[in-house]
């Protein structure tokens, strides 16, 4: 699954919403996220971010840390 991470925070631009065929992406308090069970890596919410807050599961930068793909649910609603 593609997963938005930090940089979506208090940002929230919403762009990827539009791009989604199946409808994932959820807000979340201070981010959005994307369902990890319900995206179908189609990538076509990737590019349209200003601020490159979506990745592939596989290719999230380091620094951001963790399980997203498992995790960024819980994390951005809690
Ligand atoms: Fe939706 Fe495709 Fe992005 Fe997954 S990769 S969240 S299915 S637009
Ligand atoms: Fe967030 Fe980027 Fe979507 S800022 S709402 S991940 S377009």
């Amino acid at each position: 699954a593609y997963v938005i991470g930090l940089p979506c925070v208090d940002v929230k631009d919403r762009s990827c919403i539009d791009e989604c065929p199946v409808d994932c992406i959820y807000e979340g308090r201070r981010a959005l996220y994307i369902h990890p069970d319900e995206c179908v890596d189609c990538g076509a919410c990737e590019p349209v971010c200003p601020v490159d807050a979506i990745y592939f599961e596989d290719d999230v930068p380091a620094e951001w840390g963790g399980d997203h793909a498992a995790s960024n649910a819980a994390f951005f609603t809690g």
